[in-house]
């Protein structure tokens, strides 16, 4: 089954919106196989942010992303990187559609949030760059009959 990666960023740790956020996720029917908290630091995100370090507001992604512990949690489902994304919202807070993580918590396009991995190929190699092997728990809930038809699953 498809992963993705997520982080909650220092605005959700900050804001106490984990909780929340959880909770959309687990009644989405997403199932959480790896979760940790830890703190980026410069060359972490000069990596996963590499194609933005050019851009003039680089600096304050660092200061943004460094401001507290972040959390980073892998998530599994059928399609979930577009299924996440699209719970997430657009970029831009005040853009994002009501009902939307972002759309529903955030007002900003820095403090969003939220990342999500845009693409099954980028989501590999973020999965990589936060995780160990052995921190990823592929496990199978015993009720996934219950959130899937058998067609969707093979
Ligand atoms: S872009 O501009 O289309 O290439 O950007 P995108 O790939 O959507 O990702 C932008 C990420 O940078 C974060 N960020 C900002 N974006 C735009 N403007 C400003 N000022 C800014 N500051 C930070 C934004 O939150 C996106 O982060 P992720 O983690 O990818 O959602």
């Amino acid at each position: 089954m498809e992963q993705t990666l997520v982080i909650l960023k220092p605005s959700a740790v900050e804001r106490r919106l984990i909780g929340k956020i959880l909770q959309r996720i687990e009644d989405r029917g997403l199932i959480i196989c790896g979760m940790k908290m830890m703190k980026l630091d410069e060359k972490i995100l000069r990596e996963h942010y590499a194609h933005l370090v050019d851009r003039p507001f680089f600096p304050s992604i660092l200061e943004s992303m460094t401001a507290s512990p972040v959390i980073v949690i892998c998530l599994k489902g059928v399609d979930v990187v577009n299924v996440f994304r699209t719970m997430t919202g657009s970029t831009n807070g005040r853009n994002a559609a009501p009902g939307t993580l972002r759309g529903d918590f955030c007002m900003s396009g820095q403090e969003n949030i939220i990342h999500a991995s845009d693409s099954v190929e980028n989501a590999n190699i973020e999965i990589n760059r936060f995780f160990k092997p052995e921190e990823i728990f592929d496990y199978t809930p015993s009720n996934l009959r219950f959130f899937y038809g058998a067609d969707e699953l093979k």
